[in-house]
């Protein structure tokens, strides 16, 4: 198959150019004004944006979780996740404590092998390091293409791993050469500040903001990034929501230690304001909490300052009547909320139509970087020749609306029901196929593939 995309507006991390893009098999193979190349399809694009998919480096698909399962499976997860202009998805595998990191990998693919649409890989989550663990590491690099291994420091019990795993596992990953991701809150405090709380009767969702106060994050985020400076390891913090937490890595910085950030869509514009809605607030209930508008400020202003490489949504749905496991303890709420369709719209409208981000910074922290970080560059990540052809053909005027009515996850509600928006993904090319075209699903289940990462391309 071969498709000619003409006239669109190619944008990409660095560039921004009126373009024809010529597309053979799954791979871009000429860009350049008025290519005059027969294609089997010609799409016109102009008036247009063209930018890379977007890449979704923190997702939990159909994953067990505090008693349940987050709703969306890896088909109806990826399926959403392209209408939203995200081609690719990167989900964590949960190591079971007392169990190998191969009898976890084994059944997450089992949940996720022949379903997905969009293409996808996993990063590993150490939750019991162990001298069995150690010699796990090599292979799961070497052999599997997983090169990123997801750390806890809260959900004790479950998830949590104590200092001294984490310098070890750090020392293991870095003479392997992958990286160590962080979920970077203090889980002991945390714990207490949730007893506490329930022992006085306070137990609607407001209090599993207040259990978690800024402090918890930006401890363990220093914390993590001195383990990290000790062992050398490449390091990045998840869904960093807070002015604290920024406060340590830039600090970090003054060491020329580079710490990569990600933060997600809904600590950029939601605020925990939302709490304050009785139970409703379930929606919002995720860890860490949603926070102030000043840390939502200093979050754009790290994005544009570069401590803040990647903008990923943490999406971890669960419907109304399992947020409902949480109606009288706010402790049991299952933690995550919905966004994998929404992040790729929202950021444009609320952040290159309000002024806040460039298009090309758009694309980095969407694409470019998540490709760069975790492997993958520049199979994805861009437009360029050689490249995956994973294309977003975007119209950055049509209006429209979010709504759990219309919206493909599976989940009966959104975080963002009635917001409007400008700017909407029209056409979505997955490796040289029109995956979504119009709202049309053009591809089947299945053809989303695993891809096998390399090691980190250094520093952003
Ligand atoms: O609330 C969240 N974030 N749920 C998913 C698990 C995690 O901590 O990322
Ligand atoms: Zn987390
Ligand atoms: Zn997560």
């Amino acid at each position: 198959m071969s498709i000619l995309i003409k006239n669109g507006r190619v944008i990409t991390g660095s560039d921004d150019y009126i373009a024809d893009v010529y597309i053979e098999g799954e791979k871009i193979a000429a860009i350049g004004k008025g290519l005059k190349i027969n294609a089997e399809r010609t799409i016109d694009a102009t008036g247009k944006l063209v930018f890379p998919g977007a890449i979704d480096p923190h997702v939990h698909l159909d994953m067990p979780f505090m008693g349940t399962f987050s709703s969306d499976s890896y088909e109806t997860g990826t399926l959403a996740a392209l209408h939203g202009g995200t081609t690719m998805v990167i989900d964590f595998i949960l190591q079971t404590q007392g169990k190998s990191l191969h009898h976890a990998l084994e059944e997450w693919q089992g949940r996720s092998n022949g379903n997905c649409y969009g293409d996808y890989s996993f990063h590993m989550a150490v939750t019991d390091y162990n001298d069995e663990t150690r010699k796990e590491i090599k292979e799961m690099i070497n052999e599997e293409g997983i090169t990123s291994f997801k750390t806890f420091m809260a959900y004790k019990g479950a998830l949590m791993i104590d200092d001294g795993q984490m310098v070890q596992l750090m020392k293991e990953v870095k003479a392997q050469g992958g990286m160590v991701t962080v979920h970077a809150t203090n889980g002991d405090v945390i714990d207490s500040l949730i007893a506490k709380h329930k022992a006085e009767g306070k137990l609607s969702p407001l209090y599993h903001y207040l259990s978690q106060p800024e402090i918890t994050e930006s401890e363990a985020s220093g914390r993590f990034a001195d383990m990290a400076h000790y062992t050398g390891v490449p390091a990045y913090i998840v869904h960093m929501t807070c002015e604290g937490a920024l406060n340590a890595i830039r600090h970090a910085t003054t060491r020329n230690q580079k710490v990569y950030a990600e933060t997600c869509i809904q600590y950029l514009i939601l605020d925990a304001s939302l709490y304050e809605k009785d139970f409703e607030g379930a929606k919002w209930v995720m860890s860490p909490p949603l926070r102030e508008k000043k840390d939502q400020e200093a979050l754009w202003a790290g994005i544009n300052q570069g401590l803040v490489q990647v903008v990923a949504t943490d999406h971890c749905p669960f419907k109304w009547e399992q947020k409902l496991m949480g109606k009288d303890d706010f402790s049991k709420i299952p933690n995550g909320h919905p966004a994998i369709e929404n992040r790729v719209e929202l950021l444009f409208s609320e952040g290159v139509n309000k002024g806040r981000i460039s298009l090309n910074k758009f694309v980095e922290v969407l694409s470019t970087n998540p490709a760069k970080i975790f492997g993958m560059y520049p199979q994805k990540g861009t437009i360029g020749i050689g490249s995956d052809a994973d294309i977003v053909i975007f119209d950055p005027n049509e209006e429209h609306k979010i709504s759990a009515k219309t919206h493909h996850m599976n989940v009966d509600y959104s975080g963002y029901e009635g917001w409007k928006l400008k700017g909407k993904c029209k056409t979505v090319l997955l490796r040289g196929q029109v995956a979504i075209d119009n709202g049309e699903v053009c591809i089947q289940k299945g053809y989303g593939n695993f891809i096998k990462r390399g090691k980190s391309r250094g520093f952003i």
